[in-house]
């Protein structure tokens, strides 16, 4: 008896202990999705480049704030369950933070981790796995470093998913994943979300995209919806989850500012300069040049999220066209992945000869496309004022959520955007000299 009255002592102290714990953690997860809620379980895995894409490779993921000590672990992936024996275990970096920092969000404190994979083979397939080194572990996943050389390969580029993301960006990102399986990486050209800081929209954008961001590397780009007040009393700021989430590279020339949001990857010869057009535009400007200027990748593609040519009525990137633009006609980008006006456009910037006649061949060809459910009209006679910074249309489209599909091989581009239906909307195909840097266009144009 005396033993059952301890019994009952010892239970009450343990719920009464327990309990202002337990009434906390309902209080921080009130009103969320189970989705959205972190646990010990790793979520939220993405793959990122940093460093050569042939031998390096870094994965972030998130946990609750249990999880201090994580790891990924990493092996050659063999055709049986055996590779597991030859893993290697990395040492995760953490870092935490409260998504209260912003009003709207629940007060909830959270664990983002992440890792370079380094010393890589080139060409290998690799199988990785995230988690606290214990019991709670992803599940392995596959990914492939880039060849050490030039080689075909193709990669996929979205415009913005912003809106309504769970709902109706998840078919556009599944029909890109069952297009393009193996693409190398993917372009998200920026607003990927509406409020920059609104938790409940990264978690709509990870949900959507699933394992398929745990195994296709992605090139996120800022968009002026990556910015916002994380209260009326604080400055307009990047994204309170962006630097914790993405482990990109870090260009220390730069302005910290601009860490992580303006960066270059070179792909098996594909440069990718990635701008931020929402900040500081000017400051980056030496930095484009002395990219571009050094570089002796055989593609360079540009991607920020404004417009070069703005297909939308009011809408007007006129200092990529004075300060950008002639840059790009300088040292000869091939091309221009933009978002940000809802529409679709794709047109290019004929060559002329001294007399003004087109030579047949082109410089630049620039796109702006969007994967969302948010959809604006065309301002055609804006497109044809364009006329006078050399730019000629191709192709436009309303009304309809996009995809594109980017193959390099030998000397061509094949560019490619799919419908959300998985149809083919437009082609155009870029050979280019690889020796004089001339290029042809074989396109269906409009
Ligand atoms: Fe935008």
């Amino acid at each position: 008896m005396r033993s059952c009255y301890l019994a009952f002592c010892v239970a009450l102290l343990v719920c009464f202990l327990t309990f202002p714990v337990v009434a906390q953690h309902t209080h921080d997860h009130d009103g969320l999705h189970h989705w959205e809620i972190p646990s010990k379980d790793p979520d939220r895995i993405i793959l990122t480049f940093n460093g050569d894409p042939a031998t390096t490779r870094a994965v972030t993921w998130r946990t609750d704030t249990s999880i201090s000590g994580a790891v990924a672990q990493i092996a050659e992936a063999t055709e049986n369950s055996k590779f597991t024996e030859n893993a290697i275990t990395v040492n995760a970096t953490t870092e935490e933070f409260d998504l209260g920092l912003y009003k709207d969000n629940n007060s909830l404190i959270v664990h983002y981790h992440s890792v370079v994979f380094e010393g890589l083979k080139p060409d290998m397939l690799y199988a990785y796995r995230v988690g606290d080194g214990d019991e709670h572990w992803s599940e392995w996943i596959h990914f492939r470093t880039a060849k050490a050389e030039y080689a075909p390969t193709q990669f996929v580029y979205f415009g913005d998913a912003q809106n309504d993301i769970l709902n109706h960006w998840s078919r556009v990102i599944r029909m890109a994943y069952q297009t393009a399986p193996d693409a190398s990486f993917v372009v998200h050209a920026g607003d990927l979300v509406n409020y920059a800081h609104r938790d409940y929209e990264w978690a709509q954008w990870f949900k959507a995209g699933g394992f398929i961001h745990s195994q296709w590397t992605a090139i996120p780009v800022v968009g002026n919806h990556e910015f916002m007040r994380t209260s009326q009393l604080r400055p307009r700021t990047l994204s309170i989850q962006w630097r914790p989430q993405f482990t990109l590279p870090v260009e220390q020339g730069l302005d910290p500012k601009l860490h992580e949001t303006v960066y270059s990857v070179n792909y098996q010869d594909i440069q990718v300069i990635v701008l931020n057009s929402a900040d500081q535009l000017e400051e980056q400007t030496e930095y484009l040049e002395n990219q571009l200027k050094n570089s002796t990748a055989k593609w360079k593609i540009i991607t920020c999220h404004h417009s070069v040519f703005s297909p939308a009525k009011g809408r007007n990137f006129q200092f990529a066209r004075d300060h950008w633009k002639p840059l790009l006609d300088k040292y000869g980008v091939d091309l221009v992945l933009n978002g940000h006006d809802h529409t679709y456009a794709r047109g290019h910037i004929p060559v002329r000869n001294t007399d003004g006649e087109t030579s047949g061949d082109i410089g630049t060809m620039y796109v702006t496309s969007v994967s969302g459910p948010k959809q604006y009209r065309i301002d055609d006679e804006q497109m044809k004022a364009y006329a006078t910074d050399g730019y000629q249309r191709d192709k436009a489209g309303e009304q309809t959520q996009f995809f594109q599909v980017i193959s390099v091989e030998d000397n061509t581009l094949t560019y490619v955007a799919y419908t959300v239906l998985g149809e083919e909307y437009d082609r155009a195909v870029i050979t280019k000299n690889f020796e004089t840097g001339k290029k042809t266009l074989l396109q269906d144009a409009e």
